[in-house]
């Protein structure tokens, strides 16, 4: 990598994420990743937005759902970040063993995370090898008060 693509690869790096679990329910099945790519988009009506690449069994299911849920993750839910992201749910059940209820829209929730959001779909935008999914926040709650957000550092997923 030389030049102007490097110069952005490395200024990129500086850009400041949470980590999240992504998951949705399909056709009987439940699955999720972990995404670093979420952001708020609007304040009336609660919108979020998250950026899924297309080659993700995720995206199929949340172009399939309509809906998915925003489980935010705190640094005592790095397991689960790694259980979430590190595999596809293709051939594997992700939820084996994995404690979650659902409120409005089926998504799964985790028991273990910080807060979580259980967003529909409103839209969908292409964008590159990703889409950018609005969801509008359906309902929402708090698991610990005092927690803190897990930030975002390649080398705590990907050393
Ligand atoms: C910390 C972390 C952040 C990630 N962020 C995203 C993201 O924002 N969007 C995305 O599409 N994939 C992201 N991924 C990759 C997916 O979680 C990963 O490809 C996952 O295995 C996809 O699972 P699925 O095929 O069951 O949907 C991230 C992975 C990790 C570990």
């Amino acid at each position: 990598m030389t030049g102007a693509k490097e110069n952005i690869s490395k200024a990129k790096n500086f850009l400041s994420h949470g980590v999240y679990v992504i998951s949705t329910a399909f056709e009987g099945r439940v699955n999720a990743l972990t995404a670093a790519w979420v952001a708020r988009a609007s304040f009336v009506p609660p919108l979020i937005t998250i950026s899924i690449g297309k080659t993700r069994f995720s995206h199929d299911m949340i172009m399939g759902s309509g809906v998915f849920a925003v489980n935010v993750l705190g640094p005592e839910d790095i397991e689960a970040g790694k259980r979430f992201g590190l595999k596809t749910g293709r051939k594997t059940d992700k939820f084996e063993g994995v404690d979650y209820e659902t409120s409005v829209t089926g998504s799964p929730i985790l028991k273990d995370c910080l807060a979580w959001l259980d967003c529909r779909v409103v839209s969908s935008h292409e964008a590159g090898d990703h889409t950018i999914f609005i969801g509008e926040v359906l309902d929402g709650g708090v698991r610990r008060e005092n927690g803190v957000p897990l930030i975002y550092d390649r080398n705590t997923f990907f050393s």
